[in-house]
């Protein structure tokens, strides 16, 4: 049996400007059938273009939209086999639940409705509300109907703009595994946008991280976290440390840099940069990966990790773990996170350590680029604490 294509989406050259400015520069992505598929970007980096243009809701200056083995470009939306979710869900107020979600096949001269509705209600678990008005339930209900009144039209994609925008933190939450079940139970494409990147890695098999008008990067969630190939990745997707270092050696698939005055380990494999002998890299390493010992303890440090001192700086106690930032002579701030298990009680602000991890957790990146690309304020970028702290 060959594999059903019929729901991939292809976007070929795809770009949008409006006047002068490039909204979305031309863009070549496939969304294999069945997959649920997350654009991430920070406000304005066109992701609800690039989701308009697959809807055919917006006109593209260039390029082609397939859908499957068709190409939709000029097809209007209504032709399309695709639906959208919007942050405002906009129910109709004066119909009930059923109704609301019977309103597709209505609208088609559908006469028997009973059970397709009942079905659709069931499956996003609102069986017993089909009676209410949209103003009786709350807003993840709401938001549900509004995925069900969608998936009755049996689209071949279901196209979402930041659906649950509108709902706090911990709905927020709740939705989003609600989706990723509703999403696996009908195993149609569900193309989703959003800026939250939590969002993006708790539901989508891929992600498309979008930085103005362009795909940096495109991976699992897990390739991307441990796999960055720009700074505004690495910096967008969780929090990373970087020091700017210079190759010394290169011997099979190890790259020995100098930082400071010592030497670190880098994988080959694992570094995106030229990194020719004497040329600059940035190494990059995440927070959880590693150790802090105190320095009068450095002599228990086993051989052959990445190692640089440093004086904490700074510690907070978040319950599973204690998130330290270190001021290091080849890097300013590096953040620590350090599981609670056995808490040295030296390790508090001023107290002089080792941050040692395995060479294997390092990343290198291209040295001619931000360092603070993508970080918190460099683009206006909201994180999910500080959305909660609202
Ligand atoms: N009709 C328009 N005319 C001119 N510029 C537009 C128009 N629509 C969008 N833009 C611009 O295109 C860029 C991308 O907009 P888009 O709505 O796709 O962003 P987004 O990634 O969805 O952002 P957000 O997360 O805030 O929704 C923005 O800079 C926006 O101002
Ligand atoms: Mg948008």
């Amino acid at each position: 049996m060959t594999k059903d294509s019929s729901g991939d989406v292809r976007l070929s050259g795809i770009s949008k400007t409006y006047g002068a400015f490039t909204a979305v520069h031309p863009l070549d992505l496939t969304v294999p059938q069945g997959s649920f598929f997350a654009l991430l970007g920070a406000s304005g980096c066109g992701k609800t273009t690039t989701l308009r243009m697959i809807a055919g809701l917006e006109e593209p200056s260039g390029g082609t939209v397939s859908l499957g083995e068709q190409d939709v470009t000029n097809l209007p939306p209504y032709k399309r086999p695709v639906n959208t979710v919007f942050q405002s869900y906009a129910l109709f107020p004066h119909l009930d639940i059923f109704e609301n979600v019977a309103f597709g096949l209505r609208r088609r001269g559908i006469k028997s409705v009973k059970k397709q509705v009942e079905d659709m209600l069931e499956l996003v678990q609102l069986g017993e509300q089909a009676r209410k008005k949209p103003h009786q339930l709350s807003g993840g209900q709401q938001q549900r109907v509004a995925v069900a009144r969608a998936l009755i039209n049996h689209p071949k994609v279901l196209l979402l703009d930041e659906p649950l925008g509108a709902l706090d933190l911990k709905l927020r939450r709740q939705m989003q595994l609600e989706l990723k079940r509703i999403q696996t139970e009908v195993g149609i494409t569900f193309v989703h946008v959003t800026h939250d990147q939590e969002e993006a890695m708790t539901m989508a098999d891929t992600v498309a991280v979008m930085n103005a008008g362009r795909v940096e990067q495109l991976g699992s969630p897990a390739d991307l976290y441990e796999n960055p190939r720009t700074t505004f990745v690495a910096n967008f997707l969780g929090t990373s440390n970087f020091i700017e270092a210079e190759v010394d050696t290169r011997s099979g698939d190890e790259i020995v840099l100098r930082a400071g005055g010592g030497k670190l380990v880098l994988p080959g494999a694992r570094c995106s940069a030229p990194a020719a002998v004497g040329g600059k890299v940035l190494v990059g390493v995440r927070p959880e990966k590693i150790s802090l010992t105190h320095a009068d303890e450095a002599g228990g440090i086993p051989e052959g990790r990445n190692r640089i001192t440093g004086r904490i700086a700074d510690s907070s106690f978040i319950g599973v773990s204690t998130q330290y930032v270190v001021d290091s002579p080849v890097c300013p701030e590096f953040e620590v996170y350090a599981q609670n298990i056995d808490r040295d009680p030296r390790l508090v602000p001023g107290a002089e350590v080792v941050l040692h991890w395995n060479p294997a957790h390092t990343f290198g990146l291209d040295a001619a680029q931000s360092l603070l690309a993508g970080t918190t304020g460099s683009a206006g970028i909201e994180t999910v604490a500080e959305e909660a702290a609202r």
